[in-house]
């Protein structure tokens, strides 16, 4: 069995923050309502010539320096979005360009929505099986200002912009655990390009209620495939949509809310970004170290969700 080692992240924001105040400005809302529902106080925006692209070359450059690894080590690169700035190419092939990747590599764009970052590791690990190099490039990118309808308060004030990447290593592993599924459904829509009303819709309600039923779920299997506790993980890091999806969780896991980390105060919902942007907040802040086992957890649109245990 093998399992994967985080080795190193980077990330990259957009240089614009909004925060509730300035929303309040565009829609009828304040922040009261929305930190009290959410957990959210600010969110980045793109703008300008910022991205998904370029967001996700800053965060991946970084990683990859941070790693210390030649580009040419790399032996597969993933990119998570569902909101790529073109239908093809996708973000994985402009990245790969920009930092001189091999030719003879797995490159990729993955739509698993904000499970997309667990499904594209849990990915690599298998094309890593049976690839020549160890090290897999993973990127959680998205532009998600562009899916929004500003008039519409009730999802507009929920999502930000912002990518992630790390580089992961394939490594012999007694308690590698994983898990992808997904439900169906459209409770978060969001049409293509070339559609006139292109917007993330969402039945929020029901998101809550699948999301809280999916993460306690997905980490007691988690837990009880690598035969650990909750005693043994130094962090879980779930998908950050909401502060109070995460506490629900907390209080139904009977958990150390200390060890359930959450950023979404400054980035909003990011979906495929969240949690390599929270890992890389993580490593900036000096929490995260050598010998340390993570779980991280996804859920969202198509009602997919999943979970993977990783070691730093
Ligand atoms: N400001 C002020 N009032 C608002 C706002 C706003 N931004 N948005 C909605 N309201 C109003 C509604 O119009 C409604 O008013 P009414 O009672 O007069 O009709 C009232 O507030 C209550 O609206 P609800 O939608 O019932 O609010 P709820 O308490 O369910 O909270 C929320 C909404 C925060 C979206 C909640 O349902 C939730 O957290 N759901 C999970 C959503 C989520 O996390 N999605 C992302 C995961 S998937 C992904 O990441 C793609």
């Amino acid at each position: 069995m093998n399992g994967l080692q985080i080795i190193a992240a980077g990330a990259a924001h957009p240089g614009r923050s909004v925060s509730n105040d300035d929303l309040a400005k565009v829609v009828e809302t304040d922040d009261e309502w929305i930190y009290s529902r959410t957990g959210i106080h600010s969110r980045f925006f793109c703008e300008g010539e910022e991205s998904c692209v370029s967001l996700a070359i800053n965060a991946a450059k970084l990683a990859l320096e941070r790693s210390g690894l030649p580009a040419g080590s790399i032996g597969c690169c993933i990119c998570a979005t569902m909101s790529g700035d073109y239908a093809t190419p996708g973000v994985s092939c402009l990245v790969q360009q920009a930092l001189g990747l091999r030719e003879d590599i797995p490159v990729m764009d993955l739509n698993a929505a904000c499970s997309g970052f667990i499904y594209a590791l849990e990915t690599a690990r298998g094309l890593l099986a049976e690839a020549e190099s160890p090290y897999a490039l993973i990127i959680g990118v998205e532009q998600l200002s562009r899916l929004l309808d500003m008039t519409d308060r009730s999802t507009c004030v929920l999502f930000g912009d912002g990518g992630g990447a790390v580089v992961v290593r394939c490594i012999p592993s007694a308690a590698h655990a994983a898990i992808l599924g997904a439900r169906g459904g459209m409770q978060i829509c969001c049409r293509g390009a070339g559609y006139e009303h292109s917007y993330i819709e969402m039945d929020g309600k029901a998101v809550f209620r699948f999301a809280v039923e999916a993460i306690p779920k997905c980490i007691s299997y988690l837990l009880t495939h690598a035969e650990l506790t909750l005693e043994d993980i130094d962090y879980v890091i779930c998908h950050q949509a909401n502060a109070r999806i995460i506490d629900h969780c907390v209080r139904k896991l009977k958990a150390d809310p200390g060890k359930f980390y959450q950023d979404m105060d400054h980035f909003g919902n990011t979906s495929a970004a969240s949690i390599p942007l929270a890992l890389n907040e993580m490593y900036e802040n000096g929490l995260l170290h050598p010998g340390q086992k993570l779980l991280l957890v996804g859920f969202g649109s198509g009602l997919t969700w999943g979970g993977i245990l990783v070691s730093i």
